[in-house]
């Protein structure tokens, strides 16, 4: 594991006009002068507050005091820093000391508390993090690892008090026309909350867009759709048809939990009246004769239905606020409407949790007749041809949440919207500043006038959304993540009200990402050189069990097959092991090897590991994220063979013999209309060749990795 206390860090950075370097930028007055790291051992927990919670963000779990220096201790330990933890009623020299301040010396950009605000005081020889809240002392400790990790160990002596300008920060994932393992989404949460993201929300329903010029209504009954919770309970016996590829109640405890113990509140959305093609699948009556992806609401089962799906999940989730979708609706502003405010009152009772929408039927108070939302839902604007989020909502009081396409991002591949997020868009982006620093007030970029002022209360934050409209094999979980990679970051220091500009940027943001802690998202694997590791047999190899990496990293594996004597080993039910799982891009992954027979023609794997296998099916295939994806030539029997996998970037590519390279692709269904097809990046399979189930039987001579491409 690197030590930030051993790195030699590139990029030493000094505070200058009140602000440290960070993500966010942090307001700091310098003491002059640095804290080393290193003269550190305890962390202290102001025993007054160490049960302490905050209730006043969006979650209904939330760590105490104590809960989130535990986190924090181990964060530091995966810099090298180790630290004890103890209650006490006071600082000491050699500890970091936590502890709650005054909540009103604290103020977002209304000039409302703030329960996220935090001070940081750094003497010579101890720091005191005083937080409005616990949460505020959570993201003070972010702050810690940021400027130990930007100042090779040290943390610069002053003051940073410090507050977000918005309470919701986040992130939003389509997490229904593409699966993603509970592990992933709590790899993301890690990644949010190192940038003092607040806000996971999980869109959990869709189904691919219903082209219903083209499809059929037997083809639209076929449609991808999916809901992604999984209950036993018989009211919704039916509705979800795809166990593997859900959440337990279990599993989403678990996601939630995990999110909350590092500042983060997941948002779960099931989407009605439109995006319902799921539910028109398990219920047919309910579907709109037009089109079966929107519900009919006149049908008085229509309602009642959605209640009871909602009394199902409503004790699942720990967030005060729950989206209902209600996005893209075609069949009538009123049935909508009278919709919405019914979920709204259903949910409330149930549960008193409060609704949020996609913003799409505006109110009209003076259109005669027409039922407008209650002013407690609030709105999740998106696109100005939905709505105006100035004149439309705030200005009759309705809270907003930004949301605008101006950061949307569709995996992949789309005719509307860029694969990474506009990073640029968020230092440029605000035209009330003459096109400087974007910040979550402004919903337009170009027209300032669509804007409301910086201290508008009624603005509640922004959430940045990835859609998967190309559904599950554009890409694989890991490709979410590198979509917003730099995004995150760029859009959480101006949701936060941070100022960095976009020529500090990449520097910062390079510097910090090998130490984030909590998430292994790049799935790095540490070497000392470009070779990470490499296995040759020997003859002597079948005695000893154990395979040593001659790599020079100790990466030894393990076999229980035997050795054929002339320099390899024999595969079959037997395998080799490695203590290695997976290697994210770069890398080239040479297997030198020879199939004597295939058991399984269509379904033999050649080498296997934590997010892919590698197989032959029967042509070269990689099978990860629950797809199979295809080369156009198989690997020929009784032949020694040296294949390269390449993983460059955002491509894969394979190598038979030093041949030419062939390029895994997919073949993106574009509503049913036609193909596109894109580049995959798959993480290279490391864990396991051979063994039981594998379907081959043949030699293995070598196993090589290395991290260039
Ligand atoms: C970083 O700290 C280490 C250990 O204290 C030191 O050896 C190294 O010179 C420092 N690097 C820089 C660039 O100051
Ligand atoms: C950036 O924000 C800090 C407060 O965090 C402020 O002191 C500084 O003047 C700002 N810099 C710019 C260029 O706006
Ligand atoms: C450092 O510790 C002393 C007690 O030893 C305390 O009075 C002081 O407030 C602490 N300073 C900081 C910045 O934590
Ligand atoms: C919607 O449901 C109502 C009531 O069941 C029915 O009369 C109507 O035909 C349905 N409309 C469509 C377009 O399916
Ligand atoms: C209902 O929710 C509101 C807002 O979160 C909270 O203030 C209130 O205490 C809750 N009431 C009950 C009975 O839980
Ligand atoms: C509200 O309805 C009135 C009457 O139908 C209409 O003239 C007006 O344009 C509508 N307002 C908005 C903002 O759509
Ligand atoms: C919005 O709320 C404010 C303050 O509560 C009130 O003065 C104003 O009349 C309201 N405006 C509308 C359009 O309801
Ligand atoms: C792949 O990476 C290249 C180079 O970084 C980039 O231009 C391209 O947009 C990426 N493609 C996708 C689908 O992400
Ligand atoms: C879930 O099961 C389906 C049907 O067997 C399969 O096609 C899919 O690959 C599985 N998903 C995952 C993530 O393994
Ligand atoms: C397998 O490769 C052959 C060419 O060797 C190609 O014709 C075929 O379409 C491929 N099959 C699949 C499912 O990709
Ligand atoms: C991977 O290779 C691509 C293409 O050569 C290059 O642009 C990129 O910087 C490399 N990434 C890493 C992490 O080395
Ligand atoms: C393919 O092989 C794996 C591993 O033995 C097995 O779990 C799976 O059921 C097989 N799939 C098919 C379609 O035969």
């Amino acid at each position: 594991m690197l030590s930030v206390l051993q790195l030699s860090v590139s990029l030493l950075l000094t505070a200058v006009h009140g602000r440290s370097l960070g993500i966010p930028t942090l307001p700091f007055s310098s003491g002059g002068g640095q804290l080393r790291l290193s003269d550190i051992q305890t962390v202290i927990v102001d025993a007054n507050y160490a049960d302490s919670v905050d209730n006043r963000g969006d979650t209904l779990i939330p760590p105490s005091l104590t809960d989130f220096s535990e986190t924090f201790v181990q964060d530091m330990k995966t810099l090298g820093v180790e630290l004890a933890l103890e209650d006490a009623g006071e600082s000491r020299p050699g500890s970091i000391f936590l502890t709650l301040g005054d909540p009103t010396d604290y103020l977002d950009a209304a000039g409302r508390e703030s329960s996220e605000g935090y001070t940081i005081s750094v003497a010579s020889s101890n720091i005191t993090i005083a937080g409005s809240s616990s949460l505020g002392v959570w993201w003070g400790t972010r702050t810690i690892l940021q400027q130990a990790i930007l100042n090779n160990g040290s943390i610069p002596r002053g003051t940073v008090t410090d507050t977000p300008g918005w309470g919701t920060r986040g992130m939003m994932l389509d997490a229904a026309r593409h699966y993603y393992p509970p592990g992933f989404l709590v790899e993301m949460c890690a990644y949010m909350s190192f940038f003092k993201q607040n806000t996971f929300h999980l869109h959990l329903s869709d189904n691919l867009y219903n082209n219903v010029d083209i499809y059929n209504r037997e083809r639209s009954l076929e449609l991808y759709a999916r809901f992604r919770l999984w209950s036993d309970a018989e009211e919704v016996a039916g509705l979800n048809k795809h166990k593997n590829e859900s959440y337990t109640r279990k599993q989403f405890d678990h996601i939630q939990s995990a999110c909350a113990a590092r500042g983060v509140t997941v948002v779960p959305e099931i989407e009605a009246p439109g995006h319902a093609l799921v539910l028109v699948q398990w219920k047919p009556e309910l579907g709109f004769e037009d089109d079966l992806s929107l519900l009919n609401i006149s049908n008085p089962d229509t309602i009642p239905t959605m209640k009871s799906v909602w009394s199902v999940f409503l004790p699942w989730f720990h967030s005060k606020t729950v989206h209902i979708g209600a996005d893209e609706y075609t069949a009538g502003a009123n049935d909508y409407n009278a919709f919405v405010n019914a979920m709204a009152d259903h949910i409330h009772t149930a549960s008193n949790k409060s609704v949020r929408i996609w913003g799409t039927f505006p109110p009209n108070y003076t259109q005669p007749d027409y039922i407008n939302i209650y002013p407690n839902v609030s709105v999740q604007h998106w696109e100005f041809f939905e709505d105006n989020p100035l004149y439309d909502y705030i200005l009759n009081n309705y809270t907003v949440l930004n949301s605008d396409d101006t950061f949307y991002v569709v995996n992949k591949w789309s005719g509307s919207y860029p694969q990474k997020v506009n990073v640029s868009a968020t230092f440029i982006g605000n035209p009330n500043t003459g096109g400087s620093l974007w910040y979550p007030y402004v919903f337009d970029t170009k027209n300032s006038s669509n804007n409301p002022l910086r201290d508008e209360s009624l603005v509640l934050g922004e959430i940045a959304a990835l859609w998967n409209d190309y559904g599950p094999n554009s890409s694989v979980y890991s490709e979410a993540y590198y979509a917003w990679r730099e995004g995150i970051p760029a859009l959480a220091d101006k949701q936060w009200g941070g100022n960095l500009t976009q020529s500090e940027f990449p520097n910062v943001l390079q510097t910090l990402l090998p130490f984030i802690p909590g998430q292994d998202l790049e799935r790095r694997i540490p070497s000392k050189t470009s070779t990470i590791l490499e296995y040759t047999f020997g003859r002597d190899t079948a005695s000893q069990r154990s395979i040593s990496d001659s790599s020079g990293n100790v990466y030894d594996g393990y076999t229980d097959c035997s050795t054929t004597g002339s320099g390899s080993i024999a595969i079959g039910s037997c395998s080799v092991t490695t203590p290695l799982s997976s290697k994210g891009r770069n890398y080239t992954l040479t297997l030198s090897f020879q199939i004597s027979s295939l058991e399984a023609p269509t379904n033999a794997t050649l080498i296997a590991g934590g997010d892919s296998a590698l197989m032959l099916t029967p042509n070269t295939t990689f099978f990860a994220g629950g797809n199979y994806y295809r080369l156009n030539s198989s690997l020929p029997l009784d032949r020694r063979l040296h294949l390269d996998i390449i993983g460059r970037g955002n491509h894969t590519f394979a190598k038979v013999n030093d041949g030419r390279e062939e390029e895994f692709l997919t073949q993106i269904g574009v509503n049913g209309e036609r193909f596109e097809w894109g580049p995959m990046a798959f993480e290279a399979p490391l864990h396991q060749i051979g063994g039981e189930g594998a379907g081959w039987t043949g030699q293995l001579y070598g196993l090589k990795l290395s991290s260039l491409a």
